[in-house]
């Protein structure tokens, strides 16, 4: 079976789930189209938290992942997949945008178990220290995401959701709930 369900509407309408709302981001510090600017106008206290940690770690956040509170609603983590240096039309190419989408949702399934073997280098130190204070249980949380990196980063939809589909079995399998309009 799939580990991925296909919903009709918008990925931040309200809703009482404990979710985890998964998107793309570039590494300088700009929520500034798509998604990301939605997310930025509904949870500025989340955006300013993604914008300090860009101008920190700037590049060194390439395949990383952050989960940050969106300081408004108690269910509702907002999940940063760290897959492209930059944003707008300056962004990656697209077979460097798969690698690290990847790469961030290793972390972000090692994140949710709490496997104590995905801090590789010193961000992803910084960023577990950030962390800390999440809800323990987040296996519990709902994974939510619009069509990522098939908007302004350009990516064909068919080409992330082959990635998500390696999830689908092992240990800790994970499965995503995508919304599209
Ligand atoms: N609900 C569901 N789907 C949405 C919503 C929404 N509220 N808003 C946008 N979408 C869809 C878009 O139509 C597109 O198919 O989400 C998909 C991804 O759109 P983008 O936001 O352009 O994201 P992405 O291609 O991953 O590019 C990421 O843009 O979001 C900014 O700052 C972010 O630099 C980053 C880049």
């Amino acid at each position: 079976m799939s580990n991925v369900s296909h919903i009709k509407g918008n990925v931040l309408n309200s809703s009482n789930l404990q979710r985890i709302v998964i998107h793309s981001c570039n590494c300088r510090g700009s929520w500034g189209g798509g998604i990301a600017y939605q997310l930025a106008q509904r949870y500025p206290k989340a955006e300013q938290v993604y914008r300090n940690i860009c101008e920190k770690y700037n590049d060194r956040l390439l395949g990383k992942c952050l989960l940050i509170p969106s300081f408004e609603s108690e269910n509702l983590i907002i999940c940063c997949l760290f897959t492209s240096t930059y944003g707008g039309s300056v962004h990656d190419q697209q077979s460097s945008i798969l690698e690290n989408t990847l790469l961030a949702l290793d972390r972000l399934r090692n994140i949710i178990y709490r496997k104590p073997n995905f801090l590789e280098d010193n961000v992803d130190k910084k960023l577990d220290i950030l962390m800390r204070n999440l809800d323990e249980n987040l296996s519990n949380y709902n994974l939510e995401m619009p069509k990522i990196n098939s908007g302004i980063f350009g990516v064909p939809w068919e080409k992330t959701e082959q990635l998500l589909g390696e999830y689908s079995t092992g240990e800790h399998p994970l499965h995503f709930d995508v919304f599209s309009l």
